[in-house]
Parts: C-alpha cells; structure tokens; sequence
C-alpha cells in the first residue's frame, strides 16, 4: 500500500494528476514492483478538490512552513509530486515570496524526505525557464541553464538540491523542465505566457480575449494529458536510466500566437465563438522573445515520453476534458 503526496495539488497541474492517479491505482512502490495506492494527499494554501474519492485527503497549508511540511510527509510517504510553486511573474513580483515558496519550499520537501525512514521517490516540476540569454533555435540536453528571472533560478536550484539529495541517498529524486501547459481552465493567471490559454479557453466559452504579443510570437506548448502522463513516466522510471542528472528536458510543440488562435477556430464546430483581439503589451512581448523558440531533448525522446500531434489535438483535449466546465463557471459566477 502507497502513500502520495502532491504539494500544489489544488493548482491546475496537480488536479489532473490526482484524478489521473486516482484512475490509475497504483504505482511502483518500494518493491520496485506497482503497489495500490492507498492514500493521496493534496496539499496547497486553498482547499483542493477530493474528488469525492476517499483515497483523497486535503490539507491546507504553506509549503514555506518547514514544520507544516515535516508533519505532512511524515514517516510513512512514498512518493511525492512537488508542484507548489509562486509562478514566473509572481516570483518576478515579490523576491521573497519567491525564494520563500520556490526555493526554501523545495527545501523543506527534500528535508521532510530525508528524516524519513523510508527512501521516497520524489518527482519535481522545473520549467524551461531554466535556459535564458542567448538561445540556440531549438534548445537540447546540452544548452548551458542561464536564467534571466528569479523563478528560473529558483528551479534550477530545486533541481541541483534534487540531484544532491539523491547522490547522497536521501531521496530518489527526478525533476521534469516543463515548456507551456495548455490549455488551463479557469482564469488567466500571472505567468506571461497565460494568453496563449487565454486565447483558446475564452473565445470558446463565447468571450473576447486580448492577446498582448504578436501572431508570429511562437511558445512551445504541451497539454496537461502529456504532462500527467510524464510526471507518471518519470515516477515509475528506474532511478539508474536517468543517472547522475536527474533533472530531464521535456519537449513540447512549437506554436505561433497566430497558430494557436486559427486552431482554436478550427475546432471551434459551430459554437459562438468570443474574437481575439490582438493588443501588444511591450513588457510581455520581450518576455516571451526570450523563451525558447523550440525544443529538442534527445534524452526524454529515448526514454519514451512523447509530445502532442499538433496544437488542433491541445485544442480538442481542452474542449473534451474542460470546456464544459469553463462554460458552467462563467454562467454561475
Ligand atoms: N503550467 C505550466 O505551464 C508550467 C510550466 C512550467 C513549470 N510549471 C510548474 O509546474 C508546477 C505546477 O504548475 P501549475 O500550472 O499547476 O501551477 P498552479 O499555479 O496552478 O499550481 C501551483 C499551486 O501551488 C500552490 N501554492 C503556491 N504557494 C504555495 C505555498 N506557499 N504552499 C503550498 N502551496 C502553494 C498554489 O496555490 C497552486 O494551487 C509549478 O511548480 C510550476 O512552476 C508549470
């Protein structure tokens, strides 16, 4: 029987994980053999969805807080999903919150780990904005990690303390670089790369959104079925194929601003679809300039983890897991 725990859990990323591994059942446990799930424990500052599962248990509280996370990894914790996190420009925004959540928060997980008694596998969520400065076309496993924003530095030190931590035992540790999550239900949020979410989710729910870059702006996206997927592929891996670098590039696929919105029409059938309007915000737009154009790592390819068809099939996923949703929320609120 198996314990998890996925800090974050009430976020976007973390929802369709708990509900994926609630499908599931099970994963690899300490016999390196799959072993039910007993019991997933969803911890964030706002209280998370159970599903109405009772293998689900919520808790409220501050990833920040090491005596709050010394008690919710406990003794008896074998894998955890460690997705709490201040986003780019809420890093960008409040230094210390940042530092805070991202940084001594990673901390705090690998700590709670380590006085454990058992070895616990431990999966982290970095983001490409590791890679900063002057980028090649298409990043690989060999571009040098220069970040150029609080955020990109805190998880590349999350995944340096996730490394050291393993190399000296205390936890068996992975941490996966994402590119653009999409399309995320709900509001936009403050990372600069919402438009491209924005753009999709709001037309089609029949409201007009505003989108601040250029339709020749490209952002590599994936959506969160893949993502949900490789945080699972990446937890059942043996620790040896990914050696001595635990942390992986994960490729996603690359789309213009102006692709992604003649997807979202593509697929629109005859909704009444919202318009985008395209309103340029200088300050965003040299954000995104900076992010890799493309991305092409070797080593997640070989190990199996694969990337979306096209942005039509991000497009579809969103109407076929979340818009019905969306559209519920907009009429109630
Ligand atoms: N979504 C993306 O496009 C993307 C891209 C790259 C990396 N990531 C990383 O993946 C992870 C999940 O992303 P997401 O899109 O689900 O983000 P999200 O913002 O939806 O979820 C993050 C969750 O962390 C929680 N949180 C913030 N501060 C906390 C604290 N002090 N204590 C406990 N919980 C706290 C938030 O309340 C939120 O529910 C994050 O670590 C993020 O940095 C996401």
């Amino acid at each position: 029987m198996l314990n998890v725990v996925i800090t974050g859990g009430a976020g976007f990323i973390g929802q369709a994980l708990a509900k994926q591994l609630l499908q599931r059942g099970a994963l690899t446990g300490l016999s390196g053999k799959p072993e039910p799930i007993s019991r997933i424990t969803l911890f964030d500052t706002v209280p998370a969805n159970d599903f109405g599962d009772s293998r689900i248990v919520t808790i409220v509280g501050d990833i920040g807080d090491q005596a709050e996370v010394r008690m919710l990894i406990g003794q008896d914790t074998h894998s955890v999903f460690h997705l709490a996190a201040v986003v780019s420009s809420g890093a960008e925004a409040d230094f210390d919150l940042g530092y805070r959540v991202n940084l001594a928060g990673t901390r705090n997980v690998l700590e709670a780990c380590r006085v454990q008694e058992i070895l616990p596998r431990v999966v982290f969520a970095s983001s490409v904005a590791v890679y900063g400065g002057a980028l090649p076309e298409a990043v690989t496993d060999q571009t040098p990690q220069r970040p150029t924003t609080s955020y990109g530095v805190q998880k590349l030190m999350g995944e340096l303390m996730v490394n050291d931590y393993t190399r000296k035992g205390y936890v068996d540790g992975r941490a996966v670089r994402l590119p653009t999550i999409m399309i995320r239900p709900g509001k936009p949020n403050k990372a600069a790369s919402t438009w491209a979410s924005s753009i999709v989710r709001e037309p089609l729910s029949g409201v007009d959104a505003i989108c601040p870059v250029s339709p020749d702006s490209m952002m590599v996206c994936l959506s969160p079925r893949r993502t949900v997927d490789a945080f699972i592929r990446l937890h059942e891996l043996p620790g040896e194929a990914l050696g001595v670098d635990r942390a992986m590039l994960l490729n996603g696929i690359p789309a213009s601003a102006g692709e992604i919105a003649a997807a979202m029409e593509r697929n629109a059938g005859n909704r009444k679809i919202g318009k985008v309007i395209w309103e340029q915000d200088a300050h965003i737009q040299k954000i995104v300039n900076g992010w890799p154009r493309a991305l092409a790592g070797e080593r997640s390819t070989a190990l199996g983890f694969s990337v979306d068809q096209n942005i039509d099939e991000i497009v579809r996923f969103f109407i076929e897991d979340d818009l019905d949703n969306q559209i519920r929320s907009l009429t109630a609120s």
